[in-house]
């Protein structure tokens, strides 16, 4: 038996398309507000996953636990920016590795409701774009503008044939495909019709006539109207805080007849730097779910297992200039199957309403895996002072600002810009810095400001520099602006203004500097190794001197695959590698995230390497630790909200 799972698995893995057989057939019926599939009705219940949020070594072990809890389908986004980085490029390898994924949702026994956006918003940077849209002349997003639609075309003529024998009419497992994301939630005045018709056609030119189509929309009159496209199958989405009865008498002013779909159950909620972990209660989530059924709704998880903002891939929110907040690197989400995919109380709620209205499959739901801890404090004892080893990072060019992310054809991570200034210095101010900026005068910090904070959506900071440095203006001195890529903005409309950097001005003691020859380095840091195996050519930070970011690494041992959690605690504000892995930003002084889920895959046998790009201060002898308990729900200081639980 497990044998032949094997083979079937590795038949699949070689991507075979589905055998397509007459009989397969997925409709909507009309009249009697169900789907019918093969002729039968039907109505899904669905977990939602993203496969570019988990490491495919475990796709498998999260669709087992969907499968084991009741639910016949699998609810999953595409994400445009993870396939086609570098624009003509593209990627389906391991996690990207998308007909994998539908074939093992298909070898579990799961249906699929597909979402290929292009816009997937899901906290996701730039909400599923590449950033290199940005550097079209004339790109507006999420409109009918021709650089867009021209860009779309050309990414769905390359993902579309690779799905399309995974349609269920053609023997696959996906039975409805999203048109769009959430359209009426797109700005205040946006409701472009043409753009949604360009979208429904391109689909219809791969795909054809048959599949199901949908749109999917927050229950409000605007919303619905503005998202809809004539013809098509509206869904909704909304929480167990809502009442069910209540949304479906919503939709029937927009759509007299069709399946009832919840296409997001908020099972959870995202969480944001600053904020407070999500915590929805299990009991109410089971209770709606269950009001949903009796009403013969067809139900989505979001989510049912989260998974993790990998390196920079966290969105972030801004709703208008001057408000901007960020997603944390972990997209547990309170969802039922935890980050690392542990089964919670909310699982077994979910399952226990799923045995009312369907037989579970047989065999035991698999306990929670064993996690590691390490025995002893890891030595961070390689210390690579980023100041001194610029050229080993980056290639910096002298320019004017302001000199963008995007103009150096890089999507994330940081960019530094540096000026050699003599005369006098009281104040320096930054205006337009996205997101996050931390100044050095020579090597000593002046502050740090994030974007979180500005006023009327310009950063002015003054920085009163004449107590704390002993400036020699005849001399001259070193100002060095490092800026961090906080995530791009995933939903409203100024996602498509979020360019990163220094995007305005920087003014010394009022004067606009803009014009001075700027030195500018990109710094992407995907990763730290290659300059790691460079290590004799690198200067360590010179001792005495005051703290400069610095790449901190250390060296252990792990002899098993187990997952475990590392702990930055100690540590205030940077980027964690695991050997070529960036596991992403921590931040333990702001979380409410404070521990980083770190995969038993990502290890190696043996001798393993962990680094930190550790951006405001910290101690040289500083260690670090993994630990086998998540911490996501620390309260920050003086913040006085609840517990998220609605
Ligand atoms: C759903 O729509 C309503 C407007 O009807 C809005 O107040 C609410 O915030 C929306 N919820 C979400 C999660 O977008
Ligand atoms: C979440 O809320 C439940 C009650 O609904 C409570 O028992 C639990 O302790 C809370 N979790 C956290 C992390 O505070
Ligand atoms: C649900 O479906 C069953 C079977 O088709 C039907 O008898 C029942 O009336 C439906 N319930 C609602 C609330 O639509
Ligand atoms: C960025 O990419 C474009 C298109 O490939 C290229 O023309 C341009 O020279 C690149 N810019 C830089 C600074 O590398
Ligand atoms: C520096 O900033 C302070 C506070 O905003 C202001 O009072 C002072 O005039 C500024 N000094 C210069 C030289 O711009």
């Amino acid at each position: 038996m497990i044998k032949c799972f094997t083979l079937l698995v590795g038949l699949l893995l070689v991507n075979v398309p589905p055998v397509a057989s007459n009989s397969r057939s997925f409709s909507v019926d009309w009249d009697n507000d169900r789907f019918l599939k093969d002729g039968k009705p039907f109505t899904y219940q669905s977990g939602g996953m993203h496969y570019f949020r988990v490491p495919h070594q475990y796709w498998s072990d999260r669709m087992n636990k969907i499968k084991l809890a009741g639910m016949n389908t699998l609810q999953t986004y595409i994400s445009w920016n993870s396939h086609e980085q570098v624009e003509g490029e593209f990627n389906f390898e391991g996690d990207n590795d998308i007909a994998e994924y539908l074939s093992l949702a298909q070898s579990h026994g799961l249906n699929v409701v597909l979402r290929p956006g292009p816009y997937i918003c899901a906290e996701w940077t730039f909400g599923g774009l590449p950033y290199w849209l940005l550097n079209k002349p004339g790109m507006e997003v999420r409109i009918y503008n021709k650089p867009y639609v021209e860009a779309i075309a050309k990414w769905f003529d390359v993902l579309f044939p690779i799905i399309k024998p995974f349609l269920y009419e053609n023997g696959g497992p996906i039975i409805t495909v999203q048109v769009e994301n959430e359209y009426g939630a797109y700005g205040p005045d946006v409701c472009d019709k043409k753009y949604l018709q360009f979208l429904l056609d391109l689909n219809k030119k791969y795909f054809g006539e048959n599949p199901v189509y949908f749109t999917m929309d927050n229950t409000s009159d605007k919303r619905l109207e503005c998202g809809a496209i004539p013809g098509l199958l509206k869904a909704l989405d909304f929480g167990p805080g809502n009442e069910p009865a209540q949304e479906l008498k919503m939709l029937r002013k927009f759509q007299a007849h069709g399946p009832f779909i919840n296409g997001e159950y908020w099972a959870g909620w995202f969480d944001k730097w600053g904020g407070r972990h999500a915590n929805r209660s299990a009991t109410k989530v089971a209770k709606s779910f269950d009001e949903m059924l009796q009403l013969n709704a067809s139900v989505n998880f979001y989510m049912f297992h989260g998974g993790t903002n990998f390196g920079y891939t966290n969105g972030a929110m801004s709703g208008k200039p001057g408000s901007y907040n960020v997603r944390v690197t972990s997209y547990d989400y309170n969802s039922p199957l935890s980050e690392a995919g542990d089964t919670t109380d909310k699982y077994f709620a979910i399952r226990n309403v799923m045995s009312k209205y369907v037989e579970l499959p047989p065999g035991p739901v698999p306990p929670n895996s064993p996690k590691w801890k390490s025995s002893v404090d890891i030595q961070m004892k390689t210390q690579i002072s980023l100041f001194d080893n610029l050229e080993q990072f980056s290639t910096c060019v002298e320019t004017k600002l302001p000199s963008l992310m995007e103009h150096f054809n890089q999507s994330d991570g940081f960019i530094l810009y540096q000026l050699q200034w003599s005369g006098p210095l009281q104040n320096i101010s930054l205006y337009g810095v996205h997101d996050r900026a931390t100044v050095f005068v020579d090597r000593q910090k002046i502050g740090s400001v994030n974007r979180m904070d500005f006023l009327n959506g310009s950063l002015i900071l003054p920085i009163e520099l004449s107590n704390q440095l002993n400036l020699k203006p005849d001399q001259g001195y070193t100002i060095t602006i490092l800026v961090e890529n906080l995530g791009r903005v995933n939903h409203g409309s100024y996602m498509a203004i979020d360019f990163k950097g220094i995007t305005n001005m920087v003014l010394l003691d009022g004067e606009n500097v803009n014009l001075e020859k700027w030195r500018v380095c990109p710094l992407p840091l995907n990763t730290v190794q290659p300059a790691l195996q460079k290590v004799d050519n690198l200067r360590y930070p010179p001792s005495g001197s005051p703290f400069t970011p610095t790449i901190f690494c250390g060296s252990f041992r792990k002899l098993n695959g187990d997952d475990t959690f590392l702990d930055p605690r100690g540590w205030e504000k940077g980027m964690a590698y695991l050997n070529e892995v960036n596991l992403g930003r921590y931040w333990p002084t702001e979380g409410p995230q404070v521990t980083l889920y770190a995969p038993g895959v990502y290890f190696k046998q043996g001798e393993n390497t962990v680094c930190l790009f550790e951006i405001e201060t910290a101690n040289p002898e500083n260690t670090l630790v993994f630990t086998d308990v998540p911490i996501l729900d620390k309260k920050k200081q003086g913040n006085s909200d609840d517990l998220v639980d609605f």
